[in-house]
């Protein structure tokens, strides 16, 4: 679990900013739902027999004797608050949320206990558009934010149908190799034998190479889908490969998958990554509604950006204000807020630690500050106040305080 700190929150800004204005250009409302819930809820929806489930959550009971979780994902709880509030009920919605989940995974570079995701969910929108659309609003928000180096992964997993008749040949073809499955891989056979296909052993993903895939084995409905969602992607320009061998690591989807991933951040590669979730609201006890979402992983997303080398929005001060003397002191918070009042958006920094124009000028220098504000007694009478440049070789000069709301002002946006 990481602390954010000062020098860095400029960049989780600018992510959250850049976001915020895409999502809502595609008519996405922001919705703020608990960070724990029932753990009831996660196992019947991300799955009994999924990593998440089975070895990653925070889970505890409360006073009440309540088993609750701290969330390691925001679809579920989306989806139960959706339900609850009545949004989900013969409506379309789309809805985003954002903040930190919650695995209990073995740390390494990108991959933390406590992380943050933007959560994007649409519901009641059954047709592949709605697939295109998301991954065509993802690649503006990647254009956008100023990164490219990222792949966007497809694949399907057909209806709960197809998947129960392909998951009886995985079975029938991985018991034929039981020799060479890694134990993890053979435990799941029986009760989540597409997870095998996901598995990072080295003897396993040998087998899995010559497993059946499930792309020649969908059903009518699902390959039309598919082919569809292809054909509205190459419509826009947007570049993708299809992997069957992506199966994602929670239980709830239904065809459409996707990752994008990156090959800038070592192993952890997955940006952002979603699917379709068609019978999620209906077991969670709401009335059967199609929905589709992703979620974006903030911490990858902000190491991308670092890797590719995207500016971030300046937030040093633009003026810092010394005052020496006890008339200066005085009068120098009363300019102080004249500035701020004439110029919103200015970040001016009172020097408040005391001490000599000498030792105050330099904190001023250290701030990153481009002028110095320089107040004495003599100025605060006249209503004047000494300019000085930080950055350049520029000579200080005496000004009215109104010439500084002028001069400062051409450095406010
Ligand atoms: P997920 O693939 O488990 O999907 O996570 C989505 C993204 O969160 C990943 O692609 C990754 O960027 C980030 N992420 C996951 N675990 C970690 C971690 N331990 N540390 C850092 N980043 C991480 C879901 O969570 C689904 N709820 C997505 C979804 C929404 N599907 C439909 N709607």
């Amino acid at each position: 679990m990481n602390d954010i700190l000062p020098d860095a929150t400029p960049r989780w800004h600018q992510l959250e900013t850049v976001t915020r204005a895409v999502l809502a250009a595609y008519g996405y409302r922001e919705m703020r739902v608990p960070i724990v819930e029932k753990t009831e809820l996660f196992a019947r929806s991300i799955g009994e027999v999924t990593d998440i489930v089975e070895k990653e959550m925070y889970s505890f009971e409360d006073r009440n004797g309540e088993h609750l979780t701290l969330r390691p994902e925001a679809t579920a709880g989306m989806v139960r608050a959706g339900i609850s509030n009545g949004l989900l009920y013969n409506q379309v919605q789309r809805l985003w949320c954002h903040g930190p989940m919650f695995r209990h995974e073995r740390p390494q570079k990108g991959r933390y206990r406590q992380f943050h995701q933007v959560d994007v969910e649409a519901y009641g929108l059954a047709g592949p558009d709605i697939d295109a659309e998301l991954n065509i609003m993802l690649a503006r928000l990647w254009k956008a934010l100023g990164v490219s180096a990222l792949e966007l992964q497809i694949n399907t997993l057909g209806t709960p149908a197809t998947r129960q008749r392909y998951r009886k040949l995985l079975v029938e073809y991985f018991r034929r190799h039981l020799d060479a499955l890694d134990e993890d891989s053979r435990r799941r056979l029986d009760s989540n034998p597409m997870r095998v296909l996901d598995s990072k052993v080295p003897e396993t993903r040998k087998v899995v190479e010559g497993a059946p895939s499930l792309l020649d084995h969908l059903d009518a409905e699902s390959q039309a889908h598919f082919a569809e969602f292809q054909k509205l992607l190459d419509d826009s320009g947007i570049r993708y490969r299809v992997n069957p061998r992506l199966v994602r690591g929670l239980d709830y989807y239904t065809r459409t998958v996707f990752e994008w991933v990156t090959t800038r951040l070592g192993a952890q590669d997955a940006v952002c990554s979603g699917g379709r979730y068609d019978g999620l609201v209906e077991l969670l006890g709401g009335k059967p509604t199609p929905a589709i979402g992703f979620a974006m992983g903030m911490e990858r997303m902000v190491a991308l950006m670092e890797a590719e080398g995207v500016s971030v929005p300046d937030t040093a001060p633009h003026a810092y204000l010394v005052r020496v003397g006890a008339e200066a002191e005085r009068a120098g918070l009363r300019l102080a807020e004249q500035l701020r009042t004439a110029l919103p958006g200015l970040r001016l920094l009172v020097d408040c630690s005391g001490g000599d124009f000498g030792k105050q000028l330099k904190r001023a220098d250290k701030s990153g500050a481009r002028v110095a504000l320089v107040l004495g007694d003599n100025e605060a009478r006249k209503h004047e106040v000494g300019f000085k440049p930080l950055r350049n070789t520029t000579e200080q000069v005496s000004i009215s305080w109104d010439l500084a709301v002028a001069r400062l002002a051409a450095w406010v946006q």
